[in-house]
């Protein structure tokens, strides 16, 4: 079921944004007055919408607040589609914590460190071919969309070849809120297919990829994944990194097209691109909410009492722009320290692509305006067209010129 609340006090999420990067002005006005408000989501089921910070990093750290109540049949969900219980992140301790053991101890830093440069050389290679074709260029096709998922392919030992189908795939099953639940359901059983046909194949002939070595703790070890596990690791992974982060890339390119005070601190001075990345995320992040949590017992959130089995939405990019945590919070600012934001969630289930992430936003930042030093949106920034309907945000369409 979907529709309207019939209670006032009830607002009907997900919330538009007025424009590409300005977050809705419900979040200020609720952070303000009602942290914990009530909100009905597009399933029919009524969810808390959590708006401050303190509130937000407790949702999400503090284990009374289950990922994996949301799994269960009846459980409140945000949109129709049924939840998998052998993902990552739908697991609560102890399964969550010996699965991320598991993964962590393959997916290092040392792992992604060694694709920097094949990150380098493949944002290159996307760079000269923009600057061959020449102005104007959408910027989403030629760099956002292909590096993110060219590097996820690389990571996992996916053919780079079969990136526009699981691509489509992806897309459809993040699409929550504007696509029929069957569409969704059929995009998840095209993703396990060719992923299980994938993982077959590894475990056959291993390479040297982290899949391979997700295949072979399943094989070798006492403390193993089982074959859902496997499963729903891969596509999560397929699915985590490289939308999020084509849409990161999006609209921070956005962000400091239509700062252009702060472009040109940066292509002053090169060596604030860490930072800016971490203000990007900030300002401008691709989603607006972690995932469902539920009430395991009663909590107390600020003055408001959660009562057991109620569900909670987390608003990383409210908490993003709370006063109490960040000075001058709805100002984009590229030297900003003390940048604690939480796009990248908080506790157990903060992002474990963080890194990964932090290095290609790092890289494409800093060859972007080294390379185009000239670089400028070629519409007027209002009329960029932007996903809707979605729970990850992001502009559709980027042209740019130089
Ligand atoms: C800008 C890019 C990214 C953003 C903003 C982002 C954001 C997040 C957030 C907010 C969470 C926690 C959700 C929650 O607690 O409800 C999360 C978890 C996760 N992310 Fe990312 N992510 C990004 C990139 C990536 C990449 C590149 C990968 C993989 C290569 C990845 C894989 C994951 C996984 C597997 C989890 C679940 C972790 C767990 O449950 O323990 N993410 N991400």
């Amino acid at each position: 079921m979907t529709g309207n609340s019939s209670d006032p006090d009830v607002l009907n999420y997900p919330f538009e944004r007025p424009t590409a990067l300005d977050p809705c002005p419900h979040y200020k006005r609720l952070r303000e007055s009602t942290p914990v408000a009530g909100i009905q989501m597009p399933s029919g089921d009524r969810a808390l919408l959590i708006t401050d910070y303190d509130s937000v990093r407790t949702v999400l750290s503090d284990p009374r607040f289950s990922r994996a109540a949301t799994t269960k049949p009846n459980a409140p969900r945000i949109g129709t589609e049924p939840q998998n219980a052998k993902n990552l992140l739908s697991m609560d301790d102890p399964e969550h914590s010996r699965v991320r053991r598991l993964v962590s101890r393959e997916f290092t830093a040392r792992r992604v460190a060694a694709l920097r440069p094949l990150i380098q050389k493949y944002t290159d290679h996307l760079l000269d071919t923009m600057e061959e074709k020449g102005a104007p260029t959408d910027l989403v096709p030629a760099l956002a969309f292909p590096l993110p998922v060219t590097v996820i392919c690389e990571l996992l030992g996916v053919p780079v070849d079969d990136r526009g189908k699981f691509a489509e795939w992806s897309g459809t099953v993040l699409s929550t809120v504007s696509l029929p639940t069957e569409q969704i359901v059929a995009a998840h059983v095209a993703l396990s297919t060719y992923l299980g046909a994938l993982i077959a194949a590894k475990r056959k002939t291993p390479g040297d990829d982290l899949l391979s070595a997700l295949v072979s703790i399943h094989q070798e070890d006492e403390e193993r994944l089982d074959e859902e596990e496997l499963l729903h690791l891969g596509i999560t992974l397929l699915i985590a990194g490289h939308e999020t982060t084509t849409n990161q890339i999006g609209n921070g390119v956005l962000a400091l097209l239509t700062h252009r005070e702060q472009f040109e601190a940066l292509r002053a001075d090169p060596g604030r691109i860490p930072a800016a990345v971490e203000e990007l995320l900030r300002f401008a992040p691709p989603g607006d909410e972690a995932t469902l949590r539920i009430a395991l017992e009663d909590v107390k959130l600020g003055d408001t009492l959660v009562p057991a089995g109620t569900a909670v939405l987390a608003s990383l990019a409210s908490a993003n722009r709370d006063v109490r945590h960040f000075g001058t919070p709805d100002t984009m600012d590229v030297a900003r320290s003390a940048n604690q934001h939480l796009t990248f969630g908080y506790g157990a289930h903060y992002c474990i692509g963080s890194g990964l992430a932090r290095l290609e936003l790092q890289v494409v930042f800093d060859s972007l305006i080294r390379r185009f030093p000239t670089l400028q949106l070629a519409i007027p920034p209002e009329e960029v067209p932007r996903s809707s309907g979605r729970l990850i945000h992001g502009v559709t369409s980027l042209p740019v010129a130089w």
